[in-house]
Formats: C-alpha cells, sequence, structure tokens
C-alpha cells in the first residue's frame, strides 16, 4: 500500500508562508499582489478554476481583479485588454485562462502577456529561459508537481522520471523542469506516439502522468515503489453524485495505489498546488514591482 501525498496540506502551509509575505509587503511597501484572470466564455471547468484562483488570492490577502468576455469576444478585444493589464500598476500578473475558443488565437493572445506579468509562466520569453536554466516564472502545475514530489520526502537527483503527455501547460514543461540542474533527473518524454509505454514506465522511479485520459496508467506498468503524479482530472459521469459527475485522474487509483511507493490522489493533489504556485508567482511579481520602485526613488 503506498502513501498518500497530500496537495492539500502541502498548499495550505506554503499559502500560510505566502500570506505572512503578502502582509510584510502590506507593510513595509504599502502595496498588495494583484492577479488579474481573464476568463472568455463559460466552460463550466474554467469557471470552476477561476473561481478557485479568486477564492485562493483573497485568502493570501492578494488582490484578484476578474475580467469576464463572453464566448463571441474578438481575438483583437481579448488582446486589447491584456495590453490594458501589461500597463495597469495595480496588476502584477495576468492569467488568460485556457482553452480559448476556437476562433481566437492562443499564441496571439500569450505573446502579448509581457513576460515580466506572465506568473503562468507560458510566453516564450518565460518558456526560453526555463530551458536555458535562467531565473523565470516557473509554470505552475510543474513547479507544484516538483514540489509534492520533494514534499514525499524524495529526492529527484539521480532518479529516472517518466513523463506520460506533451502538452505546453504540463508535460514539456515538467519533462525540461526535472532535467534541469537544480532537480537533475534523468527524463523520458512519452506521448501519444510512444509504442509501449509500459516499457518506460516499468523502469521509472517517478511517473509523471498528464495525458488527460483515465485509466493511462494501470499499476502492473510501475516499477514497486515508484512515485506516481497524477496531473488528470477527468469528469466521470456519476448519477449518485449531486453535480452529476466525480472526478478521476489518469492513474487507475486501485492498482497503482497498490504498486507504487507514493501517489497523489484525484482531487486534493495536484490541483491545489497549481493555484498555490500561481500566488507564489504573482508574490515574486509584486517583489520584483517592490525592488524596481525603491530603485527608482
Ligand atoms: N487551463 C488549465 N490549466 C491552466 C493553467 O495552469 N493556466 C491557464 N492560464 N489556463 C489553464
Amino acid at each position: 500500500m503506498s502513501t498518500k501525498i497530500d496537495g492539500k496540506a502541502l498548499s495550505a502551509a506554503l499559502r500560510a508562508e505566502i500570506a505572512q509575505s503578502v502582509s510584510a509587503m502590506r507593510a513595509e511597501h504599502g502595496i498588495a499582489p494583484g492577479l488579474a484572470v481573464i476568463l472568455v466564455g463559460d466552460n463550466p471547468a474554467s469557471v470552476s478554476y477561476v473561481t478557485a484562483k479568486e477564492r485562493a488570492c483573497a485568502e493570501v490577502g492578494m488582490l484578484s481583479r476578474e475580467i469576464r468576455m463572453p464566448a463571441d469576444a474578438t481575438e483583437e478585444e481579448l488582446l486589447a485588454e491584456v495590453r490594458r493589464l501589461n500597463a495597469d500598476q495595480e496588476i502584477d500578473g495576468i492569467l488568460v485562462q485556457l482553452p480559448l475558443p476556437r476562433h481566437i488565437g492562443e499564441k496571439a493572445v500569450i505573446d502579448a502577456i509581457s513576460p515580466d506579468k506572465d506568473v503562468d509562466g507560458f510566453t516564450p520569453v518565460n518558456v526560453g529561459r526555463m530551458m536555458i536554466g535562467e531565473e523565470c516564472f516557473l509554470p505552475c502545475t510543474p513547479h507544484g508537481i516538483v514540489k509534492l514530489i520533494e514534499f514525499a520526502g524524495v529526492e529527484i537527483a539521480g532518479k529516472h522520471a517518466v513523463v506520460i503527455g506533451r502538452s505546453n501547460i504540463v508535460g514539456k514543461p515538467v519533462a525540461a523542469l526535472l532535467a534541469r540542474r537544480e532537480c537533475n533527473a534523468t527524463v523520458t518524454l512519452c506521448h501519444t506516439g510512444t509504442p509501449d509505454i509500459a516499457q518506460f514506465t516499468r523502469q521509472a522511479d517517478i511517473v509523471v502522468v498528464a495525458a488527460g485520459r483515465p485509466g493511462t496508467l494501470r499499476g502492473d506498468m510501475l516499477k514497486p515503489g515508484a512515485v506516481v503524479i497524477d496531473v488528470g482530472v477527468n469528469r466521470i459521469p456519476d448519477a449518485t453524485r449531486e453535480r452529476g459527475f466525480r472526478l478521476a485522474g489518469d492513474a487507475d487509483w486501485e492498482s497503482c495505489s497498490a504498486v507504487a511507493g507514493a501517489i497523489t490522489p484525484v482531487p486534493g493533489g495536484v490541483g491545489p498546488m497549481t493555484i498555490t504556485m500561481l500566488l507564489w508567482n504573482t508574490l515574486q511579481a509584486c517583489k520584483a514591482r517592490a525592488k524596481r520602485a525603491a530603485s527608482q526613488s
């Protein structure tokens, strides 16, 4: 039987630290970190993520501004909003909730976000900085994953990590981050073009599964004692639940938890950490603003 890696507990501890730093920013500099979240349309999963982000900001004493745009808003309208926020002195971080409606070009919108306010770590500037090991806003889910593995008491350096999934939000950046010198893992990136994923996962000390498909990882694909980080958030129809669905990860819980040494649950694993690392990045952006203001006065 494996240890459950409690993302809620780690998040609560980190958020308490962030809240203290926010109070200190207010006391010492008279400013508070400000996060703007833009939501286009009303995709139910996106609405619930955005609501959770706003609640989290309030809990740690940050300012949050929600900008809701209709599903038929144009790309130009969205770009204009991003540019307004780039120039807004009270806003340290800008997050455009993805996915966007199909008629809006995601790349154009991400490219428009100032790299100094890109608390998602999605702009080409920050992605590039991460790839070459420079200081940058680390993407939130990958950063949260590294924190969870460390929290589980597992030394990452020298381990073999297998990542399943090559999305720009999770798979590719978490593979890059685990391979950076400060993590120092050996990394294999598997995806839909990999003929036999189990051949790789059976050699892994750490498996990060971010495939967006329930049941992608099963216990018989794991080395006994491996650490499993499950990034999947799949809504499974369930008439016995009030909401009409239950959440399941990409890993089959029953079989994986019987073989793994430690595993993140869904919900309560990676999800809370993503928002916590977003708060962390917003705090760093505000600290940079305070530093710039001090150097100009
Ligand atoms: N949609 C799903 N996850 C994310 C995220 O981390 N950031 C943004 N902006 N959109 C998302």
